[in-house]
């Protein structure tokens, strides 16, 4: 089993991966919207409190689950005996499903991402065309939607194809670190705004009336998801670690970048939507208003206007190829006689077909209106703050029940990591105790 499983080319190409496909939409496109919609400074050290008390142990206990039996999630879980098996094999099976709907979902939002590139190229033979009509034009066509799904998700499913060293790690390992210098840039960029003292207020100073009853359990939600927690896909991607990676110092470098770049969004966004419009703070489409606005709105905007989403698009290409990659993973390893490509292929196919609800949301589903939001909103609220907290609670307790305690301890406590030991003992008390508890305590709080 283990010989015949492509582990990463080099150390660097786990965290490549694994920090390529926790870095994405979730950080530039949902977290500004997100702590918009909960009033700013308070959500954000919620948030950043959560990312490394309740996101970091998970992250970790699942990228231990990979590396110990170098499987995916669902294999690994079928190797489980005892009474909790047929349990496991539902949760695993859910994770799954659930990798694939936010693929689904994902794609239309990439899709929206790979408009505005197009829209600036054209931008650049057009220069009198207004950005008010970019977003207009995509929002009132579903149909266009869809199809910009589509390509994203053939372009996701070409990646995938070529397997994990060439494929992926290529990709994003070459894209990456244009689009840190990037978002610094724009960021300091945006922090010279007149509006920054204003955005740095809104975000920075925690005031907590402005939290709600549904913000721990929102707060939770955007945790697991940006970190990509209660997909299996950490299982999978530690399933191709290196025997001799500290997967406790490997979590936690992932879960500090993806924050970090979250934080840097935030900075990024802020302004530069306080300076063009004040009242769409709350909505999915917060920066596809507010930084085409800016841009086009500067000297040059439109080459920054390309750049900017041209990066965009590439970090929600790698989440993507992530997303898919786990889903395909999991099926080839439980069924090895399907074939890589046939599995890619079905997989992409069915997503693509998912993908027509949300597509549709802002024009010929508009009237479909539950609690006041449209079908779109509806699915990011089911998934994510509904399934996926509950699928991590459940992930708290498979950690620590069903993973034996000595690969877990072997794994953790080494003499030449600082504090390993007794950080171990914190672990397994977060899990076992902390993180049900707080999860529990989100959803008490949702539905009281
Ligand atoms: N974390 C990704 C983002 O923030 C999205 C994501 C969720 C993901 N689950 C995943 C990516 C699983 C890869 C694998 O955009």
């Amino acid at each position: 089993m283990r010989s015949k499983r492509g582990l990463w080319s080099t150390k660097f190409g786990f965290y490549l991966v694994a920090i390529g496909s926790a870095c994405g939409l979730g950080n530039i496109w949902r977290f500004p919207y997100i702590v918009g919609e909960n009033g700013g400074g308070a959500f954000v050290l919620l948030y950043a409190v959560l990312a490394l008390s309740v996101g970091l142990p998970l992250l970790i206990g699942e990228l231990l689950l990979g590396k110990y039996t170098r499987r995916s999630l669902m294999s690994a879980a079928s190797q489980i005996k005892g009474p909790s098996f047929k349990a496991l094999q539902w949760l695993s099976l859910v994770s799954i499903l659930l990798a694939l709907f936010i693929l689904s979902y994902y794609a239309v939002i990439s899709g929206w991402v790979l408009h505005f590139v197009m829209q600036f190229v054209v931008s650049f033979i057009k220069p009198q065309m207004e950005q008010k009509d970019f977003l207009a034009t995509l929002m009132s066509n579903g149909l266009l939607q869809a199809g910009l799904a589509s390509v994203h998700l053939v372009l996701v499913f070409i990646v995938v194809m070529k397997g994990v060293q060439e494929g992926i790690e290529k990709w994003i390992g070459n894209m990456m670190p244009l689009f840190m210098i990037l978002l610094v840039y724009l960021m300091a960029k945006s922090l010279s705004l007149p509006s920054a003292e204003n955005a740095m207020r809104f975000l920075l100073y925690p005031d907590f009336s402005k939290l709600n009853s549904s913000s721990l359990i929102s707060a939770l939600g955007h945790v697991f998801f940006t970190l990509s927690v209660g997909f299996g896909a950490m299982v999978t991607f530690g399933s191709y670690m290196h025997e001799g990676e500290h997967v406790p110092s490997a979590g936690f470098r992932v879960a500090l970048t993806d924050s970090f770049i979250s934080i840097l969004a935030g900075l990024l966004v802020f302004p530069m939507a306080l300076q063009v419009s004040q009242s769409r703070l709350t909505d999915p489409t917060l920066i596809f208003e507010a930084l085409p606005m800016f841009f086009m709105s500067n000297k040059a905007g439109n080459v920054f206007g390309l750049v900017f989403f041209l990066c965009l698009y590439i970090a929600s290409l790698g989440a993507s190829i992530g997303l898919l990659e786990v889903v395909v993973s999991n099926v080839v390893d439980r069924i090895p006689s399907l074939g890589r490509k046939k599995v890619a292929i079905i997989i992409s196919g069915i997503a693509f077909l998912i993908s027509t609800i949300p597509s549709f949301s802002s024009s010929n589903l508009r009237q479909v209106q539950v609690a006041g939001r449209g079908v779109l909103e509806n699915i990011d609220i089911i998934l994510i703050t509904w399934v996926l907290p509950f699928v991590a609670l459940c992930g708290s307790f498979v950690i620590t029940y069903v993973l034996p305690d000595k690969p877990k301890q072997l794994e953790f406590c080494n003499p030449s990591h600082f504090n390993s030991t007794s950080l171990y003992g914190f672990w397994k008390w977060s899990l076992k105790y902390y993180i049900p508890a707080i999860i529990i305590l989100g959803f008490i709080l949702r539905f009281l």
